[in-house]
């Protein structure tokens, strides 16, 4: 007889035991690089904390969870158990979780190309057609779709949406009738000057295709480098998703104190003057390191204009791509003190890419790439085909 599991079978659903990239962090954690007392540790760029600003921000803020909960309070409240929201992928890979642990929703990967496409889609474009495509495929394996989210500017890409594409994916979501949540966890982590915000703050509520359907969250986490800190918020114009928001907000409590803090911080104007541009040049200045290291190692990536990360194409170094060795690449340069992410970990149906995040303070950067240069030799020598 088949015996009973002895906790709830939510509980053990979704095992996080394939995730990846919380193995490799998890190494990284235990035995950290430090300039000074441990030149042999790993340089995490697998995590997208946005450790370039620490030193900076330690002035302002103490540092202390927040888009995580976010995420999985929208989900509660927009969707019912066992609904699905659709989301473009490559994807940051803990959404799944996010979406699923607490609230039983599950997601539908729709998957945008890295290459151009005959119907003139650009490499990485996500178009309308597309949404119509993953929307009718989730249909019709039986999905109740309830929901699009889009994370903007973009993990794993660094890149942001036009205003224009926004505007497009909203006005698909109200042609089908379901609600768009944004997460713009990255939105004052835009570092090159010539993109503009197309954070959904910067619309005039008139311009939304259907308000009561367009909802936004945001966190100190990335953008002010506070990772750990219970600072998350959930934006909407639909009083309906607030009752539902209020019925759940005791189990997601921020401290006063950390409440008091953010807000502080918030309201200085002056400080966020210096505190934005500074934040951005580091990250402006950490993406070129990463990206000439590429380059002279012929790999191929996107160009980065926002967010703490580089989405890069490693297939010329890891040869015979498969899953295996994608991760044996990873591995690789772990062994060689470097963790970042492997493409598997972003839901991911092409092989050969890795997120790297750079924001990094600048010696770890430099250290980091020459660590990077090592071991793509030496994985070249010891598998090479
Ligand atoms: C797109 C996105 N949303 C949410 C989170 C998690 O945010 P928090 O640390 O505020 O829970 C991350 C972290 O990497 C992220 O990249």
């Amino acid at each position: 007889m088949a015996s009973q599991c002895d906790v709830a079978k939510r509980a053990v659903d979704g095992s996080t035991s394939e995730f990846l990239l919380k193995d490799i962090a998890i190494r990284a954690s235990k035995n950290e690089y430090d300039e000074n007392h441990n030149e042999e540790g790993i340089i995490n760029m697998s995590t997208a904390h946005n450790e370039s600003v620490r030193e900076i921000i330690t002035e302002k803020f103490v540092i202390v969870n927040g888009v995580t909960s976010a995420l999985s309070a929208m989900a509660y409240v927009l969707c019912d158990h066992g609904d699905t929201i659709l989301t473009p992928s490559p994807m940051y890979g803990a959404i799944p979780r996010d979406l699923v642990v607490q609230s039983g929703v599950k997601t539908f990967p729709v998957y945008v190309s890295s290459k151009a496409e005959p119907d003139g889609r650009k490499p990485w474009e996500l178009n309308v057609d597309l949404l119509e495509a993953g929307l009718e495929n989730a249909k019709q394996e039986g999905h109740n779709v309830r929901a699009l989210l889009l994370v903007n500017p973009i993990n794993p890409f660094g890149t942001v949406y036009t205003k224009q594409q926004i505007l497009e994916y909203l006005a698909f979501c109200k042609r089908h009738d379901i609600h768009c949540l944004i997460d713009e966890i990255y939105s004052a982590s835009i570092f090159d000057e010539s993109v503009e915000s197309s954070s959904v703050f910067t619309f005039h509520s008139d311009e939304l295709p259907d308000k009561e359907k367009t909802h936004i969250v945001w966190g100190t986490a990335k953008d002010f480098g506070m990772p750990g800190c219970p600072f998350g918020a959930c934006y909407t114009w639909n009083s309906r998703v607030l009752t539902g928001l209020e019925k759940i907000v005791d189990f997601y409590q921020i401290p006063s104190f950390v409440q008091t803090a953010v807000a502080k911080m918030l309201e200085d104007k002056e400080w966020l003057r210096w505190y934005l541009p500074t934040h951005n040049k580091m990250l402006q200045e950490s993406s070129t390191t990463v990206m000439e290291t590429l380059k002279e190692l012929g790999v191929s990536f996107v160009r980065p204009t926002a967010g703490l990360f580089i989405w890069a194409d490693f297939t010329n170094i890891i040869g015979d791509v498969n899953k295996d060795t994608e991760k044996q690449f990873a591995l690789h340069c772990l062994d060689h003190g470097l963790a970042f992410a492997p493409g598997s970990a972003f839901v991911y149906n092409e092989l050969g890419w890795a997120r790297l995040v750079h924001a990094l303070p600048k010696a770890k950067v430099i250290e980091a790439m020459k660590r990077l240069k090592e071991a793509c030799a030496t994985f070249q020598t010891r598998y090479a085909l």
